[in-house]
């Protein structure tokens, strides 16, 4: 390939690239995926709890990770990325692994396990299975705050003494809620 045809191939590839962005914003936006503000509130919510660390369960890349600089230690965990953002910056903390794993030295016991989209989600666990991802987030933190489909609330009651509901939605396509739980 000459040098001429390697530009316009290059500007061709630019162009299909910022359309398939613009395309994964549009669907975002109407898959109502397109904001910050599950985590901005479950954030918040780990603030006021009085918690230092949140360990954010099924992060992806962790950009979220942004919204706690300088506010909350975060720590980003999932069982797919192996290229988390700034993993390789200094105090940045990460693990890849499918939860439940094993967590040494009851390391995460004060802190509160966040988790949007991922955990208990019947796209990637049937019941069984959150049943034992419900068993060791009660063993492994002090508490957890899941954004989950409202019809896992029965087992969550399970595992949980003690649940705090916020936002219950009413959406035909997926009811869904914050499930702040602990012991
Ligand atoms: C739909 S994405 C949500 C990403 C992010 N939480 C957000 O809201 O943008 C779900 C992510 O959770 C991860 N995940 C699902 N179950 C997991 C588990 N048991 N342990 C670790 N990661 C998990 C998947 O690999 C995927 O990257």
């Amino acid at each position: 390939m000459g040098k001429k045809e390697l530009k316009k191939a290059t500007e061709i590839l630019k162009k299909y690239r910022e359309n398939l962005l613009v395309e994964m914003n549009c669907l975002d936006h109407v898959l109502e995926c397109g904001s910050l503000k599950n985590y901005d509130f479950m954030i918040d919510l780990a603030i006021k709890k009085g918690f230092k660390r949140v360990v954010d369960i099924g992060c992806a890349y962790g950009h979220q990770g942004e919204l706690c600089e300088g506010r909350i230690e975060y720590v980003a965990v999932d069982e797919d990325f192996v290229d988390f953002y700034k993993m390789y910056e200094d105090n940045y903390y990460y693990s890849v692994g499918k939860y439940p794993f094993y967590i040494p030295f009851d390391m995460y016991k004060k802190d509160l396990a966040i988790s949007n989209l991922a955990i208990g989600w019947q796209c990637y666990v049937n019941e069984e299975e959150f049943k034992e991802q419900c068993a060791a987030l009660a063993n492994d933190f002090k508490a957890c705050l899941l954004y989950v489909p409202t019809d896992r609330e029965k087992i969550l009651k399970e595992y949980f003494k003690k649940i705090e509901i916020y936002k219950k939605s009413e959406s035909k396509f997926v009811p869904t809620a914050f499930y702040y739980c602990y012991n």
